[in-house]
């Protein structure tokens, strides 16, 4: 297949983008620094991308966004949405536009549709909540929809936290941990939705070719965890041990309105995924942890 990817450059895109060259597929990278053979320039707020190219795309993978955990500020916060949504909506103006349309595009999402759910157990029918990073979710998603009113397959993958090697949450973790200096967040009674990412590039890889796959997915594994339980898997995948708890004020008053991707408790479950047949390589967490800390 000859797919685009949009944020290539990024810690899931990178290794998704590898993962599809080494079977054969024919890869586009969209982004903001692309240049060269294989590549082409595109700012998602900037404008439409120029997708016009032979022979033309069968799928697109959308993952570009403005990294959501950093403090957030009104100028941060414009970026992180108009990135998402306006980005979408320019991705998707051009496929529109495209004499020959992509079959599929699989866009990112994020379990922060779901806002604060305490205990409760979330498949993809549950409702949005409202908020920030809720409502920029839901309009990521709403943008993304609109792909189908050109006849193509849309799946939306909402992806939890993703623990890999050489990026995103679990590396700036690691080293406290190894220092033995690893704590719990508050009570550590907020659940955690995590997937493992050759999992997520596994479901990114797994919408692409099977068309009966559609609509949105919980990109998790199926056994969430609270933070008090990922604490102890964490600290026991490095030997060390985590004796600590760290204050919600303090955390609050350091991280401000971001910490809530610290706090909101969301139990997701895969359950799309599972009923498509999809089969997870790390359904465990200290699988998952193991692999990553090795
Ligand atoms: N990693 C996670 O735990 C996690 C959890 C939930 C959701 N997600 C979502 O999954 C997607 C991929 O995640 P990731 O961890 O691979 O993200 P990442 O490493 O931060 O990479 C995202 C890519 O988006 C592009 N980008 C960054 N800032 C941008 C901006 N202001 N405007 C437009 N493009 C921008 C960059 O590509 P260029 O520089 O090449 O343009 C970057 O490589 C993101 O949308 C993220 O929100 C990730």
């Amino acid at each position: 297949m000859h797919i685009a990817i949009s944020g290539a450059t990024g810690f899931v895109g990178r290794r998704l983008a590898g993962e599809l060259t080494a079977e054969g597929h024919s890869i586009l990278k969209l982004g903001r620094g692309a240049n060269g053979a294989g590549q082409r320039r595109w700012d998602p707020v900037a404008g439409e991308p120029d997708l016009q190219i032979a022979p033309p795309l069968d799928a697109i993978v959308h993952l570009a966004g403005e990294p959501v955990s950093q403090r957030w500020n009104d100028d941060v916060k414009r970026r992180i949405r108009d990135s998402r949504v306006l980005g979408t909506r320019n991705l998707v103006g051009a496929i529109g536009k495209l004499a020959v349309k992509p079959r599929v595009l699989v866009s990112a999402s994020a379990v922060g549709l779901y806002g604060e759910r305490g205990d409760q157990i979330l498949d993809e029918r549950a409702a949005p909540a409202s908020g920030f990073l809720a409502d920029v979710c839901r309009e990521w998603e709403e943008e993304a929809d609109k792909a189908a009113a050109f006849g193509v397959r849309v799946v939306k993958i909402r992806i939890g936290l993703v623990l890999g090697k050489d990026g995103g949450a679990l590396a700036k973790m690691l080293l406290p941990f190894r220092l033995g200096l690893g704590a719990k967040l508050g009570d550590g009674s907020q659940w955690m939705s995590w997937i493992h990412l050759d999992d997520l590039t596994g479901m990114m890889r797994y919408a692409l070719s099977h068309e009966a796959v559609h609509g949105a997915w919980n990109g998790v594994a199926p056994n969430p965890v609270t933070n008090a339980v990922f604490t102890q898997e964490l600290a026991a995948a490095v030997h060390r041990p985590a004796w600590f708890a760290a204050p919600r004020f303090l955390i609050e008053m350091g991280a401000g309105e971001m910490a809530q991707i610290l706090f909101f408790s969301q139990r997701c479950a895969p359950a799309a995924a599972l009923e498509a047949g999809f089969r997870f390589r790390y359904p465990e967490l200290g699988g998952a942890l193991r692999a990553v800390v090795s």
